[in-house]
């Protein structure tokens, strides 16, 4: 089987890394891939934006099976344009990516499929969104409707903060077209949790989960990135937890999406938060999660080109999906300055390093004149596995400490149980009532 993927950070280096352990693959390419995957790949040079180009260059190479990494081609309709010319491709359509590209519409599912998340209400008008705002001034969540990189969540405490981050959204526009609806959403509390599983848009394959950090600093503190770290399986998932899940979660959904006539096939990503009253939904993403993956397909046993096919063909029932016990966890280096401004085009030096029990997936890097070096933020994730979580995050640090480039940085507390425990313990500072 010839196979593109499409994206280029660590998720699409760690599928590649995955993917090539199939006996089926005969040729790999990668659009547009980063320094990692050219050396076990042929990379690309289109961007996994560009859903015109990408059929046109997969019809060319004659390619068996497209695996689309991010969230935008998805949202785009990249997979419907590749059925359209005839190329079977792993991910939803653009009509069921929905799920993550429109929280009001992921929230209307779950209404319709009494599927448990927040209290919510959708804004199309700023004016109505401000005066619901004015009558529940209580701790709130703004979120901005569409794509926003991760960027579009507003945690809010007074009436001044929910008020701020609406206009942001819907009057200063600073998220384009996909702040122009808004959700006000009840604030949850509890750990969070990833939770993946396969779908052939009838039936789902058995769940894996795994833990990410998006805060820059230990202790969570500092802003938001796009992921520093992540573990898998949590200290706390259990064959029970995965039950409720399932039942109540992942497969009320599926078939609801099935129902509406736009079933979901790929991978179904649900972002949960485990409260006192059980996992509610804080939202759903259509495809592998980064950090996330880097951690998670490793644990995939089997052949992942037989499920990717399954999924595609609605034939999971007689495609087994089966995750190890092992444990993992991913700890993310990211250059200097980072999320803000950074400098790029420095050396990496001690990849070649070949220790028992790690992987390095690339993401900002690329190949000059022989070296490999960094040319972004999100450089590289360094994951280590081991029997126990800390045997895994020890496996991790170890590595990270023989990998170099000037001004690395990294979070220390990645895969501390404990550490991330304190994390959502209620604060005894804060208001409560
Ligand atoms: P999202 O992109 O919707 O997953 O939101 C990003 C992050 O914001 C989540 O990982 C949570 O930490 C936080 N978050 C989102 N929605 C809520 C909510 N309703 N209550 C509390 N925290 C939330
Ligand atoms: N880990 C967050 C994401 O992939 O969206």
């Amino acid at each position: 089987m010839k196979v593109l993927i499409v994206g280029s950070g660590a998720r699409e280096h760690a599928l590649a890394w995955r993917l090539r352990q199939s006996p089926g693959l005969t040729a790999l390419w990668v659009a547009s891939g980063n320094g990692g995957t050219a050396q076990i790949a042929t990379n690309l040079n289109v961007s996994p934006d560009d859903v015109e180009a990408i059929p046109k260059y997969a019809k060319g190479l004659g390619i068996d099976l497209v695996v689309v990494g991010p969230e935008q081609p998805l949202a785009a309709g990249l997979v419907d344009r590749l059925d359209a010319v005839g190329i079977p491709a792993f991910g939803p359509t653009q009509a069921a990516a929905r799920i993550e590209s429109s929280k009001s519409f992921a929230l209307e599912l779950m209404r319709e499929a009494g599927v448990p998340c927040p209290e919510f209400n959708s804004f199309l008008d700023e004016t109505l969104a401000l005066s619901f705002l004015e009558k529940h001034s209580e701790l709130t969540v703004i979120k901005a409707d569409g794509l926003a990189a991760g960027k579009g969540v507003f945690m809010c405490r007074t009436f001044e903060e929910a008020a701020s981050a609406v206009r942001a959204c819907m009057s200063q526009r600073v998220f384009g077209g996909a702040g122009d609806t808004v959700v006000i959403e009840e604030f949850l509390e509890g750990p969070e949790v990833s939770v993946f599983a396969f779908s052939d848009g009838e039936r789902l394959s058995p769940l894996v989960a795994a833990c990410d950090y998006k805060r820059l600093g230990d202790g969570d503190e500092g802003p938001n990135t796009g992921g520093m770290g992540s573990f898998a399986p949590p200290d706390f998932w259990n064959e029970e937890l995965a039950g409720e899940i399932t039942r109540t979660i992942m497969e009320p959904v599926i078939h609801a999406l099935a129902r509406r006539g736009t079933p979901y096939r790929g991978v179904l990503y649900a972002g949960l938060m485990l409260t006192d009253q059980g996992p509610k939904v804080l939202e759903f993403n259509c495809r592998f999660g980064d950090p996330e993956s880097q951690v998670i397909l490793p644990l995939l046993v089997g052949d992942p080109l037989d499920i990717m096919a399954a999924c595609i063909e609605g034939k999971l029932a007689d495609t087994p999906v089966e995750w190890s016990k092992r444990n993992y966890a991913g700890v993310v280096m990211v250059s200097a300055g980072y999320p803000e401004k950074y400098e790029t085009g420095f050396e990496i030096t001690g990849l070649d390093a070949d220790e028992r029990n790690t992987n390095i997936f690339q993401a900002a890097t690329r190949i000059e004149s022989g070296r490999v070096v960094t040319s972004g933020g999100r450089v590289l994730t360094v994951v280590g596995s081991g029997d126990s979580l800390a045997e895994a995050r020890d496996a991790a640090y170890h590595r990270v400490q023989s990998i170099g480039f000037q001004g690395a940085s990294y979070r220390g507390d990645i895969a501390d149980v404990e550490a991330r425990t304190r994390l959502w313990l209620p604060d005894p500072a804060a208001p409560t009532g």
